[in-house]
């Protein structure tokens, strides 16, 4: 009975992985269109940071001088199975550095290096882990981020993405789900059962660091339009940055004409 006892234990250290899910609040500034939510950095009690939403980035990055205490943040050494787990990482001698890209900047030789980081991170009130690892940037990197908003969350299918550093920390079903609300506010959920959506009718497809769907024809007042198919072969990117949809030039010309000439008829 004793052995019994034991092995079902055993069983389910390995099979430990938790349904926990975690709900943080996602605030959609009106004017800009930016999506962003709200979690605490730093060793401080209360030290909120809002960072914009983006299934783009890998990294997240912040303004840290936003950050209310920086008594716990540290710098993460270049030796550090860390550093030369992070891609396109660099090194300054001594302390790790970051290529970053700005989601805004559409010239991707645009970049900046910034200094990788660690510190605790407090979500769903009073849930903290660490190290929630991130990269400080100037000042001037900021741009195209509107007040409140002090940074980036990334939420990437890659490997350092917020979301995956919370699951790995806390242990549970490595996923997440966004509801981005038309108006007003949403939710992110991390981990957890089950969320309520199907994937059967729109397959999600992650290629590279993208996560794409396959859409088959777009329709105008019912009627397909006649594109070359192997147009809408590579997919679509989703993108919780760019409002709406960055459609290729084609399509975008089919897409334009058609409706023009639906508005015309009616
Ligand atoms: C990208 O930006 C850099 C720096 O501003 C500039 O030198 C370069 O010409 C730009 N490249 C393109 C393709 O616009
Ligand atoms: C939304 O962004 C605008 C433009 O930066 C800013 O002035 C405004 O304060 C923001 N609104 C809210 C509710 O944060």
């Amino acid at each position: 009975m004793h052995g019994l006892k034991r092995l079902i234990i055993f069983i389910s250290m390995f099979a430990a992985i938790s349904e926990a899910q975690y709900l943080l609040p996602i605030t959609k500034n009106e004017t800009t269109k930016q999506y962003y939510t709200t979690i605490n950095i730093g060793s401080a009690a209360n030290s909120p940071v809002n960072l914009l939403l983006d299934i783009g980035t890998d990294l997240s990055w912040l303004n840290c001088r936003k950050i209310k205490s920086l008594s716990s943040l540290h710098l993460v050494p270049c030796q550090s199975p860390t550093c030369k787990s992070i891609p396109s990482n660099a090194c300054d001698g001594k302390h790790c550095l970051y290529l970053q890209q700005s989601p805004f900047v559409k010239n991707h030789t645009v970049s900046t290096v910034d200094r990788v980081v660690q510190d605790k991170a407090t979500i769903s009130t009073k849930v903290s882990f660490r190290p929630f690892t991130f990269s400080c940037v100037a000042q001037t990197h900021i741009q195209g981020l509107s007040p409140p908003i002090a940074g980036v969350l990334g939420l990437s299918p890659g490997e350092f993405p917020f979301w995956r550093q919370v699951t790995r920390a806390f242990n549970i079903i490595p996923r997440f789900a966004i509801c981005l609300p038309s108006s007003g506010n949403g939710n992110f959920f991390i981990g957890g059962g089950g969320f309520g959506v199907s994937m059967t009718l729109t397959p999600l497809k992650i290629v590279g660091s993208d996560y794409l769907i396959s859409p088959t024809s777009i329709y105008v007042d019912g009627i397909p339009l006649s594109l070359n198919p192997s147009l809408l072969e590579s997919g679509a990117k989703l993108s919780t940055v760019v409002p709406y949809t960055v459609l290729q030039t084609d399509i975008y010309n089919a897409l334009a004409s058609a409706f023009t000439r639906k508005a015309i008829v009616n």
